[in-house]
């Protein structure tokens, strides 16, 4: 019998690949009774040393009351781990370890351990089952959920990777009580981004509630939900990302570039942070076009600087390294089709659109402006 504290559950509908994804504080106590209902016979956690240090003895310690071998896996923390050197190390370890592809591959961490052993698990015998347990806001809500797994190159973020559908996401609210301050915000933004897509009574709910949720009120498993819902059912309909599901992308097309020309260095900024800023030139750049009501461009880059997210490039400590270099980084994202670039663009907050075939002088021409302005 599954214990039932206070979980919400929201499925994530792929015929016979779906899932659940199980939200509640301390969930991760039930974790062995819910990877072992899936009937494998050893566990493999793929975790990062940080993590592990707070969490794994408690998971691992569940799963190994369920009946499981559990074996552990541990990287450094940080982005520099999604790496092709990472990866072999933790394929070779999940070989090592006689994980077989009816075991189970479990991701304890935030969005990079997410996508490394996700990836792990997509091609060490060509697909073993996989469980997430994200640790992170941006992992719980975005990243854990959709099956997208893979690690980066020197050509750009994520750029390696694989479709591999999770079989289990555990989203254990409380261990967010652990986040640093600035990993919350930036999850934060990935969480408002879905209020900005299609939601705008998410997005009125997001600004009066946005405090309760970094406090860890009952408002955070809320807000968890009704982000991996609306994720779901964009996964749900379009899984390969060949139409709707690039909405996720807001503010990435941005976002990716500027992680790209500070090196992934996370001193000066990290991925949601990148992602806020993205947000925010979007809703203005849609502005400029003449598409979106400056007032909502202007509500946008009120709430992420409430939250005490960056908006603007003059931000990035350090600085961004200028418009050629940001513009060529946006060239090598996977969002470009013969030298056109596509970006999500909105009409007005809740009304995010695709937008192909956007002209690169169009976005040289704004980031022009913007750091002109700035
Ligand atoms: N994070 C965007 C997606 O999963 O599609």
């Amino acid at each position: 019998m599954i214990s039932t504290i206070d979980a919400q559950v929201v499925n994530v509908a792929l015929g016979e690949r779906a899932y659940d994804i199980v939200i509640g504080r301390g969930i991760i106590d039930g974790a062995g009774e819910r990877v072992g209902a899936l009937g494998a016979s050893a566990a493999a956690i793929v975790t990062d040393d940080a993590v592990g240090a707070l969490h794994c003895e408690r998971l691992a310690a569940g799963l190994a009351r369920a009946g499981l071998r559990v074996e552990r896996i541990s990287v450094p923390p940080g982005e520099g781990s999604k790496s092709y050197a990472t990866l072999a190390r933790v394929c070779d370890s999940i070989l090592a370890a006689r994980i077989e592809r009816g075991d189970i591959v479990v991701a304890l961490g935030g969005g990079v351990v997410g996508d490394l052993a996700g990836f792990a698990a997509a091609i060490v015998r060509r697909g073993i089952r996989f469980v997430q347990v994200p640790t992170t806001l941006l992992a719980q809500v975005d990243s854990s959920v959709g099956g997208k797994t893979g690690v980066n190159s020197v050509h750009g973020k994520n750029l390696v990777g694989a479709f591999h559908q999770p079989e289990l996401v555990l989203a254990d609210t409380a261990l967010l009580d652990t986040l640093p301050a600035r990993e919350i915000r930036a999850g934060w933004a990935e969480t408002v981004k879905y209020g900005l897509i299609d939601d705008p009574a998410f997005f009125a709910w997001c600004d009066a509630n946005w405090r309760a949720v970094f406090e860890g009120g009952p408002e955070r498993d809320h807000a968890v939900a009704v982000s991996c819902r609306s994720k779901a059912a964009i996964v749900a309909r379009d899984e390969r990302e060949t139409g709707d599901r690039a909405l996720l992308n807001l503010g990435h097309t941005f976002g990716h570039a500027l992680e790209r020309v500070v090196g992934y260095d996370p001193a000066r900024l990290i991925h949601g942070e990148a992602v806020a800023i993205g947000m925010a030139q979007a809703f203005r750049f849609s502005s400029t076009q003449g598409l979106c009501p400056p007032q909502d461009a202007e509500a946008v880059e009120t709430h992420l600087r409430a939250v005490g997210l960056p908006t603007r490039l003059s931000e990035i400590p350090g600085g961004f390294g200028g418009v050629d270099a940001l513009v060529d980084a946006m060239a090598q994202d996977k969002k470009v089709v013969a030298g056109a670039l596509t970006f999500i663009l909105a009409r007005g907050v809740g009304a995010s659109f695709i937008a192909r075939g956007v002209p690169v002088g169009d976005i040289r021409a704004f980031l022009l402006a913007e750091s002109a302005k700035d």
